[in-house]
């Protein structure tokens, strides 16, 4: 058979997915061609024909899409920064969203000046934030927290693949972010925190292909939606050493409450709620302050050694 137009394959996909209730029919028609033939999406222009055999790929490709199925598992990757993750059942699909607390903890280590940053990544699901951030900060001490087995499986391939990449390894753990006693070594030692935990409220109705493929434990933060953050904070304030900081990303109806759950807590000071690009409330940052005892302590320590 002859080599056929590809703009007419990605025009066929448009309808199937727009007919499907796809939310963006042609960036994901388009992105599942690129993804076919190894290229950018900007420069699927370049290809006027393809194979017939591509053709019945892209096919395949476009019905599961039309499934519902997320495109990233299609794919099998979805990108954090500057890096791609590998992604499929069993694990959250980074957002582009959580790219803005990636932002912010590049930003905050580049002026916080202390080499070797210790950084902990809490709720890593596919270990996102904390290789994008080991991939951007050669030097820093990444820590990875995760509960669910699968998600940690993911986790740990992908980090295998930034290691030998030749990106500093990280340290994944198992385990509960609501736990009092989690990793009590790492006490007062952590500069920086980022989490994407678990956050919307139980009964949100979701697109099929939040609600149908990322797991349940994932997505959903208990009635209100702060059940793994309310506890998570109290470890938090285990965890940052005095001048160190933390963002955690939550539901967009939830911006005060979780800026109040830093507040209420002495230990913390500069709490901040940033917004998403659509400028609805996305995650909040606090900053570990030292207590009035810990700053008579630090004030003493000076005194005695300059005598
Ligand atoms: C919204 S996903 C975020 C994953 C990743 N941080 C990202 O941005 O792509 C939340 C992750 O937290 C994990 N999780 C849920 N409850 C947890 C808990 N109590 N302790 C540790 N991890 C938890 C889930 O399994 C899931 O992988």
């Amino acid at each position: 058979m002859s080599r056929q137009p590809l703009r007419l394959a990605i025009i066929e996909a448009v309808s199937v997915l727009e007919e499907a209730g796809v939310p963006s029919p042609r960036v994901d028609a388009e992105l599942l061609a690129a993804h076919l033939l190894g290229i950018e999406r900007t420069r699927l222009g370049l290809v006027p024909l393809v194979d017939p055999a591509m053709v019945d790929a892209y096919r395949a490709m476009v019905a599961q899409r039309a499934k519902r199925i997320p495109l990233q598992y299609i794919t099998g990757t979805s990108p954090m920064g500057e890096i791609d993750l590998a992604v499929g059942p069993g694990v959250f699909v980074p957002r582009p969203e959580t790219e803005l607390v990636l932002g912010w903890a590049l930003a905050f280590l580049e002026g916080y000046g202390r080499h070797n940053p210790v950084v902990l990544d809490l709720c890593t699901g596919s270990g996102a934030l904390a290789l994008a951030i080991a991939h951007a900060r050669p030097d820093a001490v990444v820590h990875a927290v995760e509960l669910e087995p699968k998600a940690l499986a993911w986790a740990r391939s992908n980090a295998q693949t930034r290691a030998r990449e030749g990106d500093t390894p990280i340290v994944l753990h198992q385990g509960d972010v609501t736990d009092r006693t989690l990793l009590t070594a790492l006490e007062g030692t952590v500069d920086v925190v980022v989490a994407n935990p678990p956050y919307i409220p139980e009964g949100a109705v979701l697109e099929p292909e939040v609600a149908d493929h990322d797991p349940h434990s994932a997505l959903f933060g208990g009635p209100d939606g702060l059940s793994v953050i309310r506890p998570m904070v109290s470890n938090i304030a285990r965890w940052l050493r005095i001048g160190g900081a933390a963002a955690v990303e939550h539901d967009d109806t939830n911006g005060a409450q979780v800026a109040e759950l830093f507040a209420q807590r002495r230990v913390f000071g500069d709490v901040t709620e940033h917004p998403d690009l659509a400028g609805r409330p996305r995650f909040v940052v606090a900053r570990r302050v030292p207590t009035d005892i810990e700053a008579h302590r630090a004030r003493s320590v000076r005194s005695t050694t300059a005598e």
